[in-house]
């Protein structure tokens, strides 16, 4: 008996191996050892003919554990001494071996199930390989085994898109060989083992098989394609093309050889920053939970039972499903039947979509639907724990509401803003609870888009913070704590994007040109002129206003979003913006754009000789995100996000920001600091006299990393004593 895994041996000579390290049986190196060692004493005591092996706490494993591969320069440590150790131990050593997979076999832990000679699930178990969102790929043989058990073209995408499967597609594979109750699981695999050893069920030895391998002259064809996909979806990737490689030379050379080439892959795609950041991403989405001084501070969360969306337009209505889906009875509060009848209709057409796409039954949306109601009153706003405001945004009119929201509800019910760019503490002014006044933020879709911005003002009780942070994992989003700022933290680091593309402009860049290196360059979903298109130039303006009017030293004060307005090009609600667009929301270019470029460089005067400056993409990508940065480096320094990597995640599912380069923040360190703090004073120097220095200029926390060799993400302030 050891800590991390057990041996027991039964009366039925069957040995019970059992991982151990919770929550998710994480493959840590000592695991593996400690699993190494009760391999061994199986295999080698007499009293055991067959051996299976299990997770503790209801889990089989998560797979290797990720914390290693945060420590180590790469890898985790991981090389083919693992394949040729305890792999091959499970798979072809004395005994047989039976996997009794219950809950999860993710990663690692599908692995050590696919190398044992048979494998029984639980319902409800997912199954898969999801390395490569983590920038690396199957270490441990799954890049020969799983395309042997279920096929080339099955497991090729089940790497490539690190979707797991459930218990039943993985029978319906042959990926498990049977299905049976949780209660039944260790009985079942134990009576497997001792048949297959006593000879009456064969012993399968996964990396051996060729049954359900596609024949050489098609498996090589699906590769192709996959490879061809692959480099069209994620032109910036070369992990998942090293994994392709790896099962390739498996398809062509066989098993061993797959092997060997897969271990000298794994290394190489541990070696690159896009493990790095996505690692820190797997990591820093988890930590966006943990807020100092809130969940820390021994208070226990509060389940929100009945929600109240004010207002069911849009956002209302998302966040109306959105919290429906998770359980609770929804109020939607209209100012008329019209109004009313619409936003319960938007929540019944946002599940239908859901129903569409597969990802509930008619029966499991009647049910949600159900637990949503209209009222045009606050009549029953006293049996209401959290009321989400999401009306239009209009300083008076929210600060009536909360007013009367105040006398409407009970006194321990949170009051929430949707606001994404008024002051919460300005909009709970007529109120005297600002401790259970706070900003629930959320990105539209509301019911789709993975990120709540959750803004606390210095009033905000902690309790009250820690209720909201309870409420917006229940909704399944990841939920950022920041404080209370024009613009938060997401809509003020798009600020400058916009800016800094706005201005590229106006030095003679084409804005097409611009889309093309940030979309397809960069990573980005779409360039800033489609992204501008899509949120309307009339809102871009108006929230523009705020922070010009909030930083004005620091702003490119761009006339090309006010000339958009004027002539009524407002994006793709209009049809035209920057681009045009047809029936179906295509986008092109549009000549007629021209004559609004032109008066906007005009005004701006930065034209010099009608030349634009010579810049190659990676300058553009500068150009527009350095900016950014340092002003992501501001909201660290005032302490608006709790630590420098909620930013990061922030970034990444707000904006798009691409998670393989790890987040705003991640990614200013993955390619140096010096270098960013060099390029914005050259630019603050460059366009002084055009009155830009305040543009550019690093701020105090981004050039004290820059002087003294720290991250950013190390979160050191100026005047930090650390
Ligand atoms: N290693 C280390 N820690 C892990 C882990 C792993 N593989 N998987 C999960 N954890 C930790 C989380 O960090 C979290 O820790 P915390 O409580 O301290 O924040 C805790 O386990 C619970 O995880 P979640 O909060 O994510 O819980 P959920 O229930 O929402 O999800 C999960 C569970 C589906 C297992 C999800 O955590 C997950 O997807 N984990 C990653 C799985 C994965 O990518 N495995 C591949 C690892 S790489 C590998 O195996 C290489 C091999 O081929 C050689």
């Amino acid at each position: 008996m050891n800590q991390k895994a057990s041996l027991q041996v039964q009366h039925d000579g069957v040995a019970i191996v059992t991982l151990q390290n919770p929550p998710v049986n994480a493959l840590h190196p000592a695991v593996l050892n400690a699993l190494f060692n009760c391999l061994r004493e199986a295999h080698a005591r007499k009293d055991v003919k067959a051996i299976v092996v299990t997770g503790s706490n209801g889990r089989f494993s998560a797979g290797f554990d990720i914390a290693e591969f945060a420590k180590s320069s790469g890898g985790g440590g991981i090389d083919s001494r693992i394949n040729d150790n305890f792999c091959a131990l499970l798979e072809s050593g004395p005994k047989p071996t039976v996997a009794a997979v219950e809950s999860m076999a993710l990663g690692g832990g599908l692995e050590t199930a696919l190398a044992c000679n048979a494998r029984i699930c639980t319902p409800g178990t997912k199954l898969g390989l999801p390395e490569l969102q983590l920038g690396i790929l199957p270490g441990f043989g799954g890049t020969q085994r799983l395309p042997r058990l279920v096929g080339l073209q099955t497991a090729a995408q089940m790497m490539l898109t690190s979707a797991p499967i459930n218990d039943k597609k993985a029978a319906k594979l042959g990926l498990v060989d049977a299905v049976v109750p949780k209660e039944k699981l260790l009985e079942a695999a134990r009576a497997w083992a001792a048949e297959i050893a006593a000879g009456t069920k064969p012993r399968n030895f996964s990396l051996y098989r060729t049954d359900r391998l596609e024949p050489l002259g098609e498996a090589l064809p699906i590769l192709e394609f996959a490879r061809a996909e692959t480099q069209k979806r994620a032109p910036h990737l070369t992990h998942p093309l090293l994994c392709l490689d790896a099962i390739r030379v498996g398809v062509e050379q066989g098993g061993h050889a797959g092997l060997q080439q897969e271990s000298a892959a794994f290394a190489q795609a541990a070696s690159l920053d896009t493990h790095k950041a996505l690692v820190h991403i797997f990591f820093a989405q988890r930590a966006t939970k943990k807020v100092k001084g809130i969940t820390d501070a021994g208070l226990k969360p509060r389940k929100m039972k009945k929600v109240a969306v004010l207002g069911g337009g849009l956002m209302g209505s998302g966040i109306a499903t959105a919290s429906a889906l998770a359980g609770m009875d929804v109020l939607i509060k209209e100012v008329n039947d019209k109004f009313l009848q619409s936003g319960l209709g938007r929540v019944k057409s946002n599940l239908a979509s859901g129903v569409k796409k597969g990802k509930m039954t008619q029966e499991a949306a009647d049910a949600v639907m159900q637990r949503v109601k209209g009222t045009l009153d606050y009549s029953d706003f006293k049996s209401v724990d959290m009321v989400v405001e999401a009306v239009l945004e209009d300083v008076g009119l929210k600060q009536r509401i909360f007013a009367d929201l105040e006398k409407a509800c009970r006194p321990d019910c949170i009051l929430s803003s949707n606001t994404s760019t008024i002051d919460i503490s300005l909009i709970g002014q007529k109120t005297k609870c600002a401790d259970r006044i706070i900003g629930n933020h959320f990105f539209s879709p509301a019911h789709i888009m993975p990120l709540l911005e959750i803004v606390r003002t210095d009033k905000t009780s902690p309790q009250v913070v820690l209720d909201t942070l309870e409420y917006g994992s229940a909704i399944k989003k990841t939920p950022v704590v920041v404080g209370n700022c024009t613009g938060f933290a997401v809509n003020r680091v798009f600020f400058p994007y916009t800016q800094a593309a706005c201005l590229l402009v106006d030095l003679g860049l084409d804005p097409y040109k611009i889309d093309k290196v940030i979309l397809g360059g960069f990573g980005m979903p779409m360039g800033p002129f489609r992204l501008s298109d899509l949120v309307g130039a009339d809102v871009g303006l108006h929230v523009g206003k705020n922070f010009v009017e909030a930083f004005p030293e620091r702003t490119y004060n761009a006339s090309l979003i006010v000339k958009l307005n004027e002539a009524k090009r407002l994006g793709e609600k209009t049809g035209a913006g920057f681009y045009k667009y047809d029936a179906k929301r295509k986008t092109k270019p549009d000549p007629e754009l021209a004559p609004i470029v032109e008066a906007s460089r005009k005004e701006a005067g930065l034209l010099k000789g009608g030349k634009p400056p010579p810049m190659s993409p990676q300058e553009i990508i500068e150009f527009i995100f350095f900016p950014v940065v340092n002003e992501g480096c501001r909201v660290i320094a005032e302490g608006i996000v709790d630590k420098p990597a909620d930013l990061d995640v922030a970034t990444v599912l707000a904006m798009g920001f691409p998670p393989y380069r790890g987040g705003l923040i991640k990614w200013a360190d993955l390619i140096g600091v010096k270098h960013v703090a060099q390029r914005l004073n050259q630019w603050a120097k460059q366009y002084e006299s055009a009155g830009l220095a305040g543009f550019f200029k690093p701020c105090q926390y981004l050039q004290h990393a820059a002087d003294t060799g720290s991250q950013l993400s190390a979160g050191v302030r100026p005047d930090s004593k650390l």
